[in-house]
């Protein structure tokens, strides 16, 4: 009998050594010391053990159940700690590794200097205004002495969405619009997208000009010259050379365009200035008479200056980037110097 009981703990035993994981465990607990386990099977048989043997045999079968259970427990925490480590193992990180830097958005280098260029202006008193982007035939060239059959619209590669419907070529309209409706003085400044029908290196289908008109008793081209002169040396900085040549436009009367010195070559002369030494960098003059009637404007009493920039150019010249494209790009690599 009491062999018996021995026989039973080292099979337990040899089984424990066996069994691999938890459930296996938990098969042998069941086996042993279930309610109709082995061991508990033996001790409910107590009665049938000779009197002499039955303390002893007792004895034994509790010796046996307490030390299984010790073990099996023993087992389980052992199989528990395995698992935890082997999870461990397989998740394993590298902290020493460097994180990933989050990548921060900036202003866009065109939204910046339009920014910055409408700053200037209304420090000088000047108010923003926008017009449409989709613009009517009459805002667009009419208005502004621009008739169907004048050589100045092959100045401007148009888009045109219906006979009279075009994509602006340039924010010249929003001057027609604004003197339609306010009486002078008036002082607003402009910036918004413009389309041609244009594509190469310094050209894109749209971009992004800024337009100024000033219009008041007594203004002169004296005006014009003084305010675009602080202007561009805010820009580009006081040291900067600026001159100011006789051009055409059909909305200005007498027109000039302004160059700077070269901002690569400081005016020696290079490709980028075509050897000149200076750079075209906005169209300007005194409003047309022509224009003041097509808004009624007494041409006797006011006179005034309007001027136009392309904001790409502008900021193709600050900067020193020579395709224009790149500002369409989205690279994060070039947006994130400015
Ligand atoms: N609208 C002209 C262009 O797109 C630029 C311009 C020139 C605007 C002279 C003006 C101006 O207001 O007076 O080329």
């Amino acid at each position: 009998m009491i062999e018996d009981l021995q026989r039973l703990e080292n099979n337990a035993l040899a089984e424990l050594q066996e069994a691999s994981n938890q459930e296996q465990i938990l098969l042998i607990r069941t086996k042993y010391l279930g309610r109709k386990g082995l061991l508990t099977g033996q001790l409910r048989n107590i009665a049938q053990v000779p009197e002499e043997q039955r303390a002893l045999f007792g004895k034994r079968c509790n010796e046996i159940k307490i030390f299984l259970t010790s073990r099996i427990e023993e087992e389980l925490n052992k199989q528990s700690q395995n698992e935890k480590e082997n999870k461990l193992l397989k998740e394993k990180i590298d902290v020493t590794l460097p994180g990933r830097a989050i990548k921060y958005g900036r202003i866009h280098p065109i939204t910046q200097i339009s920014n910055e260029i409408c700053s200037i202006f209304s420090s000088f008193g000047f108010s923003i205004v926008e017009g449409p982007e989709i613009e009517l035939d009459y805002y667009n060239f009419e208005a502004l002495n621009i008739p169907k059959d004048h050589p100045a619209r092959d100045m401007q590669d148009t888009f045109y969405i219906e006979e009279n419907i075009v994509l602006r070529t340039h924010t010249s309209p929003v001057q027609v619009r604004v003197m339609e409706k306010v009486k002078p003085p008036v002082r607003i400044l402009s910036p918004g997208k413009v389309y041609r029908r244009d594509s190469d290196v310094s050209h894109t289908p749209m971009f992004h000009q800024i337009e100024g008109l000033l219009v008041d008793e007594g203004i002169t081209f004296g005006d014009l010259k003084g305010i675009l002169t602080v202007f561009l040396k805010k820009i580009f900085g006081q040291e900067t050379k600026i001159r100011f040549r006789p051009s055409f436009f059909p909305f200005t009367e007498p027109s000039a365009e302004v160059d700077i010195c070269c901002v690569m070559c400081r005016g020696k002369g290079c490709r980028v200035c075509g050897q000149s030494g200076w750079l075209e960098i906005l169209g300007s003059g005194m409003v047309d008479p022509a224009v003041f009637k097509y808004v009624n404007y007494n041409s006797e009493k006011y006179t005034g200056f309007a001027f136009g920039l392309g904001v790409e150019r502008m900021a193709m010249l600050k900067y020193g980037i020579s395709d224009i494209r790149l500002f369409y790009e989205n690279d994060f690599r070039f947006l994130r110097q400015f």
